[in-house]
């Protein structure tokens, strides 16, 4: 499945230049595939079929409302970590009833904004929570559905800001005392507990941790639905994807190619490795991907402004950087960057950097890429996931625009900003 490929000598997102839509809608640029959401959502789905399960997508790697509604439009429901990401939810025409809501700090407000409109479960951070959740549901004259998230001290093997499952990450309660903590919250009125959460990181790319805390919390999860009634198990995201490969298309044949660490995990070997323990259970299911489903579904779209020679290296500026593709800078994330009209074969060694007056501003460094020029549109690819949401207007350049494609149509699914938006808000 190639939603980005090169047709006509022009990068292609489906059946749209991505050439025509940088000159109508100038740069930078968010490009995304609406076949490559839906055959993520569809391929991720179909692996669990043999179970009772539900795909609850991580609406933080990317809340655009289009791609919510397209989500929602498929079956998805959805993992919310805010009273805002319920709110997009909502906007989009998702369902309330099909939400869980995650989080170490839900504010009273966001509590019971979730309650009063039906959330299917709020994921449950420490006890204290547990207990300010029972007095907010008492005080509205509701019971509050409930998940502890477990934190099963699985290390995950990825980049140590994403990775959540150790003891000494901020995320849930030990695995030694959630027994304690469902005890005690059995006795707290208001609360119905209705199951188990964990989420041991983000972006792993061999399927062993996950079989890992499978193995260790399926136990739990039976142990749970015999003493309190438990109806669902979620077992969080964290699918990774592949960032390496240049148009990062989901094309199996290559992944199959590739050296075993270097594969990503794909549904079928994720389902295969762990659909056996969990359907000894006899409970419901909840899957919480966030970047399997958007990562290869986006690219943003830049133009190249100058050519910079220092004495030891190139340095390609272009019109986008840390402030809209944070990645790099934060996780030494690696994205592939490609020129939009299709390479002749020329490459170079070269940094690509932003416009923002830091050093950490880059894209890459010293790496060879497809020789590109002034004028030139760059694509970075599989910024489907956690690029848009984490961008930010410092240095004060406005948002860029979002495009959803589907087959040949193109949508604007968010406006540039403009300057008098970047100011809507202050006063003198
Ligand atoms: N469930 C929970 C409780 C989470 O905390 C997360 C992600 C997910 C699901 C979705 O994880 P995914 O399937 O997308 O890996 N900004 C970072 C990633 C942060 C992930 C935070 N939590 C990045 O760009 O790599």
């Amino acid at each position: 499945m190639h939603s980005f490929h090169y047709s006509n000598g022009s990068l292609h997102c489906e059946g749209v230049s991505i050439a025509d839509l940088a000159e109508e809608h100038g740069t930078p640029l968010y490009v995304y595939s609406a076949e490559t959401f839906r055959d993520r959502f569809t391929r991720l789905d179909t692996a669990f079929s043999a179970i009772d399960h539900e795909v609850a997508y991580a609406v933080k790697a990317n809340s655009n409302l289009s791609v919510l509604k397209l989500l929602a439009g498929l079956g998805s429901g959805f993992d919310i970590v805010s009273g805002g990401e319920l709110y997009r939810v909502i906007k989009a025409g998702g369902d309330p009833g099909k939400c869980t809501f995650a989080g170490v700090g839900k504010t009273r407000t966001e509590i019971e904004y979730a309650l009063q409109e039906g959330i299917y479960s709020i994921n449950v951070e420490s006890e204290e929570e547990a207990a300010f959740i029972s007095q907010v549901a008492g005080e509205l004259g509701l019971t509050a559905p409930i998940a502890f998230r477990v934190n099963p001290n699985v290390d995950a093997k990825t980049h140590k800001y994403i990775s959540t499952g150790k003891s000494e990450n901020k995320f849930g309660i030990d695995f030694e005392s959630i027994l304690d903590a469902y005890e005690r919250a059995s006795k707290l009125p208001n609360l119905n507990l209705k199951g188990l959460q964990m989420h041991i990181g983000s972006q792993l790319t061999s399927v062993s941790p996950f079989v890992e805390a499978v193995e260790k919390v399926a136990p739990l999860a039976a142990q749970l639905k015999s003493d309190y009634g438990i109806e669902f198990f979620s077992i969080g995201g964290g699918i990774g994807i592949i960032y390496e490969e240049a148009l990062a298309s989901g094309d199996e044949s290559w992944w199959t190619d590739q050296p075993e660490e270097t594969r990503p995990l794909t549904p079928d070997k994720y389902a295969a490795a762990i659909v056996p323990t969990l359907e000894t259970l006899g409970l419901k299911i909840l899957l919480e991907p966030g970047r399997f489903i958007a990562g290869n579904a986006g690219i943003l779209v830049s133009r190249c402004l100058y050519e910079k020679k220092g004495t030891t290296k190139t340095f390609k500026i272009v019109d986008s950087g840390m402030h809209q593709l944070i990645r790099p800078a934060l996780y030494e994330g690696h994205h592939e960057i490609v020129p939009v009209a299709e390479p002749s074969g020329a490459v170079e060694s070269v940094d690509v950097v932003g416009p923002i007056c830091e050093s950490g501003d880059f894209f890459c460094q010293n790496r060879p890429v497809a020789s590109f020029f002034p004028g030139d549109l760059i694509a970075l690819m599989s910024a489907g996931a956690y690029g848009m949401v984490m961008a930010s207007t410092y240095n004060s350049h406005p948002l860029p625009a979002e495009i959803l494609v589907d087959g040949d149509r193109a949508k604007v699914v968010r406006k540039r900003q403009t300057f008098d938006d970047l100011i809507e808000a202050e006063e003198v």
